[in-house]
């Protein structure tokens, strides 16, 4: 079929439907997911601990993002391509925030945006959308707030629950064209879903929302090995470290043993 589109996303929570998002940060694994009928497709500033090494998503940059986003959007022919406002590159005013949005599409060619942030954030999305920038709103556990919030905590439990619930509805009310929830027990992500017309997704939120998302290399079993800790929320798909490692120790033996390269390999 063709490009997915907002209305699409919006269209599967009228019908009842399921959508699937997944993180993308070059070609190859873009091309494979949009092949693979991935709707959405998300650079997430969780390229900064996923690509580039770091601890956290704090330190990443919008130069950082912007060529990986074009390397995305190059290579997905039908799902949505969304990138992620990195920390720092919207928080000051709701023009710092349209003019990071114009970067995003307009150099990195994405067709969408989302940030970090709940009713506090709706006048800045109303600028946003205004400027003809679609905007995804992620809400509940936010990794930009890592150290306000006192570490990777489950968010909107009990009294807590209604707070998010009016977030969505602010950002909903100011014209995002959905919400995302991070790590937010199911049963309020359920409420929140209830009380907006907007389509939802969610990581570590229950199967209640509209859309699914997880990092590709967590659903494909790419990071691990010593002292990585994998999330609860995270389902493995497949065991990329071991094919990877196998076949690079293979490589390397066969090097030095001198088995490759052989006469079919040689001009
Ligand atoms: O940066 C990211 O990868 C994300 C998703 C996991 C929601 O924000
Ligand atoms: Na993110």
């Amino acid at each position: 079929g063709g490009r997915v589109r907002i209305h699409h996303l919006a269209a599967a929570k009228e019908r009842g439907e399921r959508f699937a998002m997944l993180t993308a940060y070059d070609q190859y694994t873009a091309q494979i997911f949009d092949e693979a009928g991935v709707e959405v497709l998300l650079i997430g500033d969780s390229a900064a601990n996923n690509v580039f090494g770091h601890e956290t998503s704090l330190p990443v940059t919008v130069d950082e993002l912007l060529p990986l986003c074009r390397a995305v959007a190059r290579s997905a022919h039908h799902a949505l391509v969304v990138a992620d406002f990195p920390f720092g590159s919207y928080e000051v005013s709701p023009a710092q925030a349209v003019e990071t949005g114009v970067r995003f599409l307009k150099e990195g060619l994405v067709h969408a945006v989302k940030l970090e942030g709940g009713a506090y954030y709706a006048d800045t999305v109303r600028a946003m959308v205004q400027a003809g920038i679609p905007v995804m709103a992620h809400i509940g556990f936010t990794p930009q707030s890592e150290h306000a919030l006192g570490g990777y905590r489950v968010q909107g439990r009990g009294d807590d629950a209604a707070r998010l619930i009016e977030d969505a509805k602010a950002l909903e009310a100011a014209g995002a064209f959905c919400v995302l929830m991070e790590m937010v027990p199911a049963e309020t992500a359920a409420a929140v879903d209830a009380a907006i017309s907007i389509p939802t997704v969610g990581i570590g939120a229950g199967a209640s929302t509209t859309g699914q998302v997880l990092v590709w290399q967590d659903m494909a079993g790419l990071r691990g090995g010593e002292g990585v800790r994998i999330a609860k929320f995270v389902k493995r798909y497949a065991n990329l470290r071991e094919t990877l490692l196998d076949a690079a120790r293979q490589y390397a033996d066969e090097v030095r043993t001198g088995v490759f390269p052989g006469p079919e390999h040689s001009f």
